[in-house]
């Protein structure tokens, strides 16, 4: 998968994809990490932003600038990205929207900041708009990060042990079970006898009911 990132602050990315599982994806050779800094396409003066017509507080991020980056993005790369634009408006991001995006061979985020983007950024692009939640961010570069995680791990190989991924959380619309490593006994709190039993048939039962009932104490609206 190629994900390329439009961004005013392109350093902010690079402690998380250096990292970790991100950071193995890449080294696998099966994700690449473009960053592309917005203020390289705007004019002369390098300005990015204006204040709103209208008035009212900060700064709106200027159309010419980000349109300008994606089509020089879009003719080096030669084939078409699904172009996903990071908002408070957008679709409220989840983990089936992330398995989704894990299909696409190149992803496209881009990040506004400040007050907002000029409208017609929202109107031209034909991007996929998703929020990470209900609340406002002071841009779209962390949600972007969010993002990525979310979606890099899912892509085939790049965990070790494919049933990390198909036994967890979320996945089969339950919460995860509770885990336990050694030692079998901590400050007085045991370890459950059956998950120490080797009986397969009867730890695979008892995940599942724990499993259930963590989410209808946690979460009864994933199983409604
Ligand atoms: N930009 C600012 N806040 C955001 C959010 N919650 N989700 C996506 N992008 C954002």
């Amino acid at each position: 998968m190629r994900i390329d990132i439009v961004t005013l602050f392109p350093e902010m990315f690079e402690g998380v994809l250096g990292h970790s599982i991100l950071r193995i994806a890449k080294e696998k050779y099966l994700v690449q990490y473009n960053l592309f800094n917005i203020r390289e396409y705007a004019d002369n003066r390098r300005c990015v932003d204006d204040r709103p017509y209208g008035g009212g507080p900060g700064m709106v991020i200027k159309p010419e600038p980000v349109f300008n980056a994606i089509e020089a993005i879009g003719q080096q790369a030669g084939i078409h990205s699904k172009k996903i634009l990071l908002t408070p408006q957008g679709h409220r991001f989840n983990q089936s929207i992330a398995k989704e995006l894990a299909r696409e061979p190149y992803l496209m985020l881009i990040c506004g900041h400040y007050e907002g983007f000029d409208e017609r950024i929202r109107m031209g692009l034909d991007a996929f708009e998703l929020s990470i939640g209900d609340y406002v961010l002071s841009g779209g570069e962390i949600p972007a990060m969010v993002v990525i995680d979310a979606v890099v791990r899912l892509i085939p190989g790049v965990l070790g042990d494919l049933d990390s991924v198909v036994n967890e959380s979320f996945n089969g619309d339950l919460l995860e079970h509770p885990q336990y490593t050694r030692p079998a006994e901590y400050r007085g709190m045991k370890v459950p006898e059956v998950l120490i039993s080797g009986h397969h048939q009867k730890i695979k039962e008892w995940q599942k009911e724990h499993a259930m009932k963590r989410t209808r104490e946690r979460r009864p609206d994933l199983i409604e």
